[in-house]
């Protein structure tokens, strides 16, 4: 095995050579699903942006295609997002064949060296040929604002309760909202977030939607916020803030502002790999999903990981649900239906009283522990810390459980293969705190061939990592300390992609 083949998930969408980060413009037409991300074609790590482009029918299985949007004289092509304009409202196509517009963030690389003012301003693009090719707007930019340095990542969807374009961008330590009638001229409506929420670092990548709460008429407002340092467990991750919107202002529900100073924010994701996610727009309302999907890596040690013609990965696509228990706004998330569409075969164990320290739940001579969908119920939990391991011939393990004795759910990949690439890599194991006491709940893992996610109790926790182990895992134990415990549905499914 060369590290390529070892490294390369089974599928997770990776590009097919050099540097990715950020998903962009996300859009669904015509049966396909597009998904565009920032790109250097020339290098494996960072450098002068590009859009690549791939397209999928089930965001399971992507193919490809050319770079959509390159680089021109007035900068690199920085994240943002499109949408299908269905009534022409930007007259840049026809009703017949109603153009995609493209909304990104020009970042000007000769203002940056001169530290001159307007390094950051946004452009659009339109195309009519359903994304593949792209068409620059002759009046780009068509925002700017060079009092401030970061300006970045718009995010346009089209607000159906109060009839307008609305985009969202960031603004370092706040979003800033705008609408429009026509794609083109933009008008800014407020701003938000100052003081609020989590500031570790800048404010990266922002979505704004409504949201039905689960089996109820009640709707909210949800703003995701990607930020960079000050993820809960180091780096750069996404929090999310739930709240009113008047068509012009965005206000925090006054629960969720509790619930966030006490919890330190509330994050889409607690594990270190899940980074700049945003949904996807166009989606029907008969459908009415909302889609999500998030760059699987950080940017503490993105440029480094070891694989050597391809960087990074991006998450498994998921769709987001608002619940609301007890007065408490909570983002579940859930990986998309579609993934069942690759079950090769199952193996399912109905009840399992683990009391042994340590007990083999399943091993390769079964399956191929590199593409599996597992499912449980965990009962009768104590005091204690339950582990999940997945682990090889060569001593590599990537671990995952709950400390009930602590309070928090975890990732551990301290020994899960080669760390040489960063020391912040895994210095530590990673935590996500218990936002309420339980002794039972349900588990979902995705295991990929060098990444991990798991969502606990129904999506409420998620966290996703990578690894990059000297050979495939062979074996799925779990370990207990001291009280007996019950796994029930025990599901393992084979993915298969052929
Ligand atoms: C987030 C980000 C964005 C920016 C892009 C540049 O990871 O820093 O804010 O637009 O990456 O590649």
């Amino acid at each position: 095995y060369s590290n390529e083949e070892l490294y390369r998930p089974n599928f997770h969408f990776t590009p097919k050579k050099a540097w990715m980060n950020d998903p962009n413009g996300m859009f669904y037409y015509n049966g396909y699903y597009h998904l565009y991300f920032q790109h250097y074609p020339d290098s494996t790590v960072w450098g002068p942006m590009h859009w690549g482009h791939a397209i999928s029918t089930d965001m399971v299985t992507w193919t490809e295609k050319p770079i959509a949007i390159y680089p021109d004289e007035k900068g690199y092509i920085f994240s943002g997002s499109a949408i299908v304009d269905l009534q022409n409202t930007s007259g840049f196509g026809s009703l017949k064949n109603p153009p995609i517009v493209a909304m990104f963030t020009y970042h000007d690389p000769i203002k940056e060296k001169a530290n001159a003012p307007g390094i950051q301003s946004q452009g659009i693009a339109y195309s009519l040929d359903e994304g593949l090719t792209w068409t620059k707007y002759k009046n780009n930019p068509v925002i700017e604002f060079p009092s401030i340095k970061d300006f970045r990542d718009p995010k346009m969807i089209w607000d159906n309760i109060h009839k307008q374009w609305l985009m969202v961008l960031a603004a370092g330590d706040k979003t800033m909202f705008y609408a429009s009638k026509n794609l083109k001229d933009w008008e800014l409506l407020s701003d938000f977030g100052k003081n609020i929420g989590a500031h570790g670092g800048v404010w990266e990548c922002p979505d704004f939607f409504p949201m039905l709460v689960e089996d109820s008429e009640e709707y909210k407002w949800v703003l995701l916020l990607s930020i960079n340092p000050g993820g809960p467990n180091g780096g750069s991750a996404t929090q999310y803030f739930v709240g009113d919107f008047d068509g012009k202002t965005f206000k925090l529900d006054e629960s969720f502002s509790k619930d966030i100073n006490q919890q330190k924010g509330l994050w889409i994701d607690y594990g270190r790999d899940n980074y700049a996610g945003v949904t996807w727009s166009n989606i029907s309302e008969t459908d009415g999903r909302k889609l999500f999907m998030g760059w699987m890596s950080n940017w503490d040690y993105a440029n480094k990981v070891p694989t050597e013609k391809w960087r990074s990965s991006m998450t498994m696509a998921r769709e987001l649900k608002l619940i609301k228990e007890d007065n408490h706004y909570r983002i579940t998330s859930h990986p998309v239906k579609e993934l069942q569409n690759y079950v090769s075969k199952t193996i399912k164990k109905e009840t399992l009283k683990i009391k042994d320290k340590k007990t083999v739940l399943i091993d390769k001579s079964l399956v191929d522990l590199s593409k599996l969908d597992i499912q449980f119920t965990l009962k009768n939990l104590k005091k204690d810390v339950y582990t999940f391991s997945f682990s090889n011939g060569s001593n590599n393990t990537i671990s995952f459980g709950i400390n009930k004795k602590e309070n928090y759910f975890f990732i551990d990949r301290r020994k899960s293969g080669d760390l040489s690439f960063s020391d912040v890599f895994a210095k530590q194991i990673s935590k996500a705190p218990f936002t309420e006491d339980f002794n039972e709940m349900n588990v979902r893992v995705i295991v990929d061939k060098t990444s991990i996610e798991v969502f606990y109790n129904d999506g409420k926790t998620v966290m996703t990592e990578i690894f990059f182990p000297e050979k495939p895992m062979e074996t799925f134990n779990v370990t207990k300390e001291n009280f007996e415990f019950t796994i029930e549905n025990l599901t393992i499914n084979q993915l298969n992609f052929n």
